[in-house]
């Protein structure tokens, strides 16, 4: 999917994975791992919602997003709540480093829904060792999979089974937490997906 069919998603308002407000499983996230602010990225940010709540709880945010039409939404969000985020239009992991101009490490990276995208075992290996350099010692990668699981229905984003998601990851990164579960709590029939967190082998 290029960037048109996301732009023009976000023109049109047809965004059937935005829940309309921040992942609700950021709460148990921050909890479980001991997240206290430091340096956080959301890779595919939409209209930034979850970076806004990070950024609410002192986490220093960047988002990245192809889609102008989001990032739009996204400033002026911010702009309303008075709320500092960087907002990359860059397409991760080619544009990024250009963008950034530095290497800059992340303590805490995450994306909802957009790591599940890729369906090639060579695109899987090449974004994860792209994240791997981005984390921190130590720092924590949450990605939100769409999970094939058996009653699990079809259509929507491709879908991942637990030993595919351990497999495109765990050469580089520990898998710290792979739980089934949904894509946005509390929505009625929300999708199976897997609330994924990988750690950076190399610790403080
Ligand atoms: C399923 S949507 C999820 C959006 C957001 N995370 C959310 O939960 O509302 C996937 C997002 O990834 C963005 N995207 C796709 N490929 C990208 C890339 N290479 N770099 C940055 N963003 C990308 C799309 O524009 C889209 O906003």
């Amino acid at each position: 999917m290029g960037i048109n069919y996301w732009d023009s998603s976000y023109e049109s308002g047809f965004v059937p994975w935005d829940p309309g407000e921040y992942d609700g499983h950021l709460p148990y996230l921050l909890d479980r791992f001991n997240l206290r602010g430091g340096r956080a990225l959301d890779i595919g940010c939409g209209t930034g919602k979850s970076l806004l709540w990070l950024a609410e709880r002192d986490f220093d945010c960047t988002g990245v997003e192809i889609a102008p039409a989001a990032l739009k939404i996204a400033e002026r969000a911010a702009r309303r709540r008075g709320l500092h985020c960087r907002w990359l239009l860059a397409s991760f992991p080619e544009d990024f480093a250009a963008e950034t101009g530095e290497i800059q490490r992340y303590d805490f990276i995450m994306d909802r829904g957009w790591f599940h995208l890729y369906t090639g075992e060579g695109e899987r290996r090449r974004i994860v060792r792209a994240i791997a350099d981005r984390l921190a010692p130590g720092g924590i990668w949450y990605s939100l999979i769409a999970a094939r699981v058996r009653g699990g229905g079809f259509g929507g984003p491709p879908r991942w089974s637990e030993k595919e998601v351990r497999d495109a990851v765990s050469p580089q990164l520990e898998v710290a937490e792979l739980q089934l579960s949904v894509f946005t709590p509390g929505e009625e029939g929300s999708m199976p997906s897997w609330r994924a967190v990988f750690q950076q082998r190399r610790l403080p």
